[in-house]
């Protein structure tokens, strides 16, 4: 990494203070890695040889500059998850969102600004199933460093960065469902930074280990980068206050458990106050469940494990174990999700309370027509989809949407998602696959729609799940902008009673919401950074058939709110 500084004096800055603000370098090569787990060794993708990559740290207002070099067999491309890209979205990340791919054997330079973000975000392959072993963590201090946190400076702060491993080559396990139209196959386990831990058979020395002094308080920035599942993570005999999650500060929160959905960040403050020993730190899926409990599909019900070992503890002294929850115990998520509230700081953007744009999206799961390539799905029951308001978004092919937005190219999508599901029927209920009459509700096609956005709009979304063909927890993550959460519940939504539970005061800040699993989140943000944004499921293989829609939001008034043209070196097709 090169760190050249240069100073930049604010103007409107508070008079006399001087932030800095410097240039930050990164390499990135992307390259075949031989890796052994579970005693079974094969090659994957991943960044600089190691699994996860590069943390990369800079300081709220930094220009980041990663040159992504390609080495790997495959089209990479690179998100930066949760970093607003203002006025920057060619460097977002999405194939063939906002770029397409850097090919094997080529480079890109991603270049932009980190601006007013502070705390845990991540990085990650965006395209095809890439970011299995394609991430890292990729952490932003205040402008002052530690010394500005709103919270004591912790002794040391770590990633825990959470992730899943399929036994098999992950583009194979993608590929067969492709095929076939159908779900992929479970993974084999979760991760703790790369390692399985010792509850798996032929992984005992594949485990992960946190050295800790006897007082000190860590600051944990956990990160949930599975593919495909929510997580409950603890540490035994230990308890945490989370001080921040995406990358915006709450309200300091009590819990000895902490919730997190794939896409999301939650950062922990752990203190060592324990009797010196070695405990395991564990992390395990959670299947949340509506009421009453629809029928599964199968999950990875495996515990991934790690070690949290006191200084003067024997490296050979038995560990204190923990007790996970239920893998259904929604009464946790529900508490946890529910009891986050914002840390408000003065300057920080609050709830738009007049909105412009509102929409209901419900989405989930369907039937689409089997495409050309899929030799092995039934072409007369079709292939499984997924879409919002029964849109089962498909990416362009040609050119990148926000190239096409940029140039005016017409023929790569159209601007019309609708604002509406196209009926309205009872969405939460699982009869809905079973009554015949309402069998047609399965059916739905592939387009590709973005929904316009005038420069700075406020939005509402309501996303609504639903129960065709199963009632599934979605983390919804949105690209380029936070949102705030107001409120979120089971069943189907009703603006009557909803708009009471709306918090419009100190709702939390994210990039990514776990809605409910047969249930709803309502969130509002402004439209303030021209682009095209997708928002999407962060399970990767719902992501894969199509549980996506994007924005498209237009210039502002002025050269200051004008998406410029596309970097040197921009990828086309
Ligand atoms: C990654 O590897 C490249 C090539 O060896 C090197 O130049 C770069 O410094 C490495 N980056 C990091 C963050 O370690
Ligand atoms: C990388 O791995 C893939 C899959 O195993 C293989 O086909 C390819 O030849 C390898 N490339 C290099 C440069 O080793
Ligand atoms: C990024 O920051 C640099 C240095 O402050 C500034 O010159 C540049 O205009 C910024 N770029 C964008 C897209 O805002
Ligand atoms: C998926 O699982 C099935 C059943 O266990 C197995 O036969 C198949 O080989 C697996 N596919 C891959 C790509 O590992
Ligand atoms: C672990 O190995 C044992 C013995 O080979 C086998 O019976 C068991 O099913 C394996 N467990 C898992 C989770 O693979
Ligand atoms: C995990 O799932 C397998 C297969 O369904 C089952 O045999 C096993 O008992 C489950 N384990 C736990 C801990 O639920
Ligand atoms: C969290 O919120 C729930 C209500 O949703 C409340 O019952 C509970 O006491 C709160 N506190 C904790 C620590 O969960
Ligand atoms: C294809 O789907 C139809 C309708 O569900 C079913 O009747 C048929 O058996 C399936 N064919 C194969 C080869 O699985
Ligand atoms: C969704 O679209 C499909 C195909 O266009 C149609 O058959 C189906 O009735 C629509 N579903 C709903 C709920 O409108
Ligand atoms: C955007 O909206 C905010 C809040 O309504 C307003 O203060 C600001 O001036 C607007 N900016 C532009 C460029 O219209
Ligand atoms: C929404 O809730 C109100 C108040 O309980 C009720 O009168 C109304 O029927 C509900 N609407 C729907 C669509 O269920
Ligand atoms: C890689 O991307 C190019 C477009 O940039 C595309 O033509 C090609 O089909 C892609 N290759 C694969 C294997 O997806």
């Amino acid at each position: 990494m090169v760190r050249s500084f240069f100073f930049l004096v604010f103007a409107l800055a508070t008079i006399g203070s001087v932030a800095h603000a410097a240039v930050v370098d990164y390499t990135f090569e992307v390259a075949n890695l031989t890796i052994s787990r579970l005693c079974k060794s094969k090659v994957v993708p991943a960044v600089n040889g190691t699994l996860p990559g590069p943390t990369i740290q800079v300081n709220d207002g930094d220009t980041l500059k990663v040159h992504v070099i390609n080495k790997s067999p495959y089209n990479m491309t690179i998100h930066w998850h949760g970093v607003f890209q203002l006025l920057s979205g060619w460097a977002d990340g999405p194939e063939m969102i906002t770029q397409c791919p850097i090919p094997p054997g080529k480079r890109y330079t991603y270049q932009f600004n980190i601006t007013g973000q502070e705390g845990t975000l991540w990085w990650h392959a965006h395209s095809s199933t890439h970011r299995a072993t394609v991430y890292g963590a990729l952490v932003i201090r205040p402008r002052g460093g530690p010394k500005a946190y709103p919270f004591p400076k912790p002794f040391k702060e770590v990633p825990i960065l959470l992730g899943e491993w399929w036994i098999a080559d992950v583009m194979d396990v993608h590929n067969e469902a492709f095929l076939k139209g159908g779900a992929p196959n479970i993974s084999d386990a979760y991760t703790i930074n790369g390692k399985p831990g010792d509850l798996y058979n032929c992984s005992s020395t594949e485990i992960y280990k946190l050295e800790v002094e006897q007082g000190k308080t860590y600051m944990l920035r956990i990160i949930n980068a599975a593919l495909g599942n929510q997580l409950f993570f603890k540490v035994a005999g230990h308890s945490f206050t989370v001080v921040a999650v995406d990358a915006s500060y709450t309200k300091p929160y009590k819990t000895d458990v902490v919730v997190i959905a794939p896409g999301q960040t939650v950062d922990a403050l752990m203190v060592a106050d324990a009797p010196p020993a070695r405990y395991y730190m564990a992390a395990q899926a959670f299947i949340s469940t509506a009421p009453p409990p629809p029928p599964r599909p199968p999950f990875d019900n495996t515990t991934t494990t790690g070690i949290v070992q006191y200084k003067s503890t024997k490296p050979t002294s038995p560990h204190v174990t923990t007790t996970m929850p239920s893998f259904f115990d929604s009464g946790i998520v529900d508490g946890f999700n529910t009891n986050l509230t914002s840390l408000i700081r003065p300057g920080d953007p609050t709830v738009p309370l007049q909105v412009d744009e509102r929409m209901f999206i419900i989405y989930g799961f369907g039937i689409a027509a089997c495409q050309p390539g899929q030799v092995l799905c039934n072409q007369t029951q079709g292939s499984l989809a997924a879409c919002m308001n029964n849109v089962s978004f498909q990416s362009p092919t040609t050119m990148s949407l926000l190239e096409a937005h940029f140039k005016g190219v017409n023929g790569i999508y159209t601007s019309d998602f609708p604002v509406k599901p196209p009926m309205t029927f009872d969405f939460t209920n699982a009869s809905v696959n079973s009554v015949a009459a309402l069998q047609p509700l399965m059916f739905t096609a592939r387009a590709t729609k973005l929904k316009k956005l005038k420069y700075n709009s406020t939005v509402e979304l309501v996303l609504q799940n639903t129960a065709i063909l199963g009632v599934e927890n979605h983390p919804m993550h949105l690209h380029g902008y936070n949102f705030f959460v107001l409120a979120r519940g089971y069943g189907n939504y009703n603006a009557t009673t909803a708009v009471n539970r709306y918090n419009l005061v100190d709702p939390v800040v994210r990039n990514t919401v776990g809605v409910p699993a047969g249930g709803w989140a309502v969130i509002r943000f402004t439209a303030n950074n021209p682009g095209v944004w997708i928002l999407h499921c962060h399970l990767d293989a719902h992501l894969s058939i199509g549980l996506a829609m994007a924005f498209q939001v237009q210039n502002g008034p002025t050269p200051e709110t004008t998406l410029p043209p596309p970097p040197p070196g921009y990828p086309s097709c």
